[in-house]
Order: structure tokens, then sequence, then C-alpha cells
């Protein structure tokens, strides 16, 4: 069964490691046991695909964030929340986003650069400080922290399930997924 609500865009940016994939596979749970129609897109997933052509230089970065942008507005326009999980580290590229999609909402997975070194969970930080991987985000290439996001989560600071639980309730408060009563 799915339940009648928007197309809505929940854009997650942040650093390598911050924890965008963890919280949309768990966003991913919640939003299925309610019976929301949505599809999950993630930067490592896309770049097997769709972006597989590109790299990470900030004209390929922009690219990779285009295309994927032309998905989430035919997705987010018939009706599907769309979770997209992506570095997107330029504030006028997430704004491009923002002016192309339905009920956009920008939510920043927040996680200083020494946790997410610490973490290392793919082992790339260690490569790009060694220099081994050029452009990467957060050791030799920007990451434009959003200035004014509309749903900020602090992974150092929060568990899993607190995070997703903000993020849930900023998605209710809006009207892009129904309150359920308790009662
Ligand atoms: S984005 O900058 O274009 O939005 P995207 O989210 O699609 O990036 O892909 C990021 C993923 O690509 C990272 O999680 C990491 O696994 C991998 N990656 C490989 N090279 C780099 C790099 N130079 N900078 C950042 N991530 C990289």
């Amino acid at each position: 069964m799915t339940t009648e609500h928007p197309g809505f865009v929940l854009w997650m940016t942040g650093l390598s490691g911050a924890g965008k994939t963890t919280i949309a596979l768990e966003l991913e749970k919640h939003l299925k046991a309610r019976g929301i129609k949505f599809e999950r897109l993630d930067g490592d997933v896309v770049r097997e695909s769709l972006t597989r052509d590109l790299g990470f230089s900030a004209e390929d970065r922009r690219k990779n964030i285009e295309r994927v942008t032309f998905v989430a507005k035919l997705l987010s326009r018939n009706g599907v929340g769309c979770v997209c999980s992506f570095i997107s580290p330029y504030q006028s590229v997430r704004d491009h986003v923002r002016e192309n999609t339905t009920n956009f909402l920008e939510l920043f997975v927040d996680a200083p650069l020494d946790t997410v070194i610490a973490r290392d969970v793919k082992g790339m930080y260690k490569k790009a400080i060694a220099g081994e991987i050029p452009n990467f985000t957060g050791i030799s290439d920007p990451f434009e922290a959003p200035a004014n996001p509309d749903i900020h989560v602090r992974t150092d600071q929060q568990t899993v399930a607190e995070s997703t639980q903000i993020i849930i309730e900023a998605l209710e408060s809006r009207g892009f997924i129904p309150v359920i009563s308790n009662q």
C-alpha cells in the first residue's frame, strides 16, 4: 500500500564519511514502513551508472549533480520522495537543484573533518592525505558547508536514530510525509 503525499527532494550534502548513506538507508526503512513512494539516489551508486564517465574536477562534480537533478526533477514532480546523498560541495550547484526540483530540502549531514578522517570508513582519507587521490573533498578540494540548511544533523554528536528522527519530523512538519498518530 502507498500513502498519498507530495513529491519532495531531501538533498543530503556533507563530507565523505559524514554518514549520508547510513542515514539515507535508515530513513528508507521508515519511509517504506509508512508506505511512502520514494527513490534513493546515492553518489557511489550513481557514479557507477548514470555518471560513470565523470571524475572529481569542479566541472565534473557539477555535471554529476546536474544529471541527478534531472532525475530528481522528474520524480519529485510526480509525487515521489527523492532521498539524494551526494557530497555536492558547491553551494551554487545545490541552489540549482533547489530551483529545479519540487519541495527541495537541503540537509547538512555534518561531522568535523577530524572525525571523518578518524572514521575513514573507506580508507580514502589516508590515501588522500598521502597524495594518492587528487582533488579529495576536505583534503585537497573544497567543501562549502551550507550557510542556511533546511535541516542540520551532527553525526559526531547524535546517533543515527536521533538524526533520522530529526529528519522525519522536518518532513512531517512540512507536510511532505503524513504524521503518524500514536493514539
Ligand atoms: S560529488 O562531489 O560529485 O557530489 P559524489 O557524492 O557523487 O561526489 O561521490 C563521492 C564519492 O566518491 C565518495 O564517497 C568517495 O567514495 C568517492 N570519491 C572518489 N574520489 C573522490 C574525490 N576526489 N573526492 C571525493 N570523493 C571521492
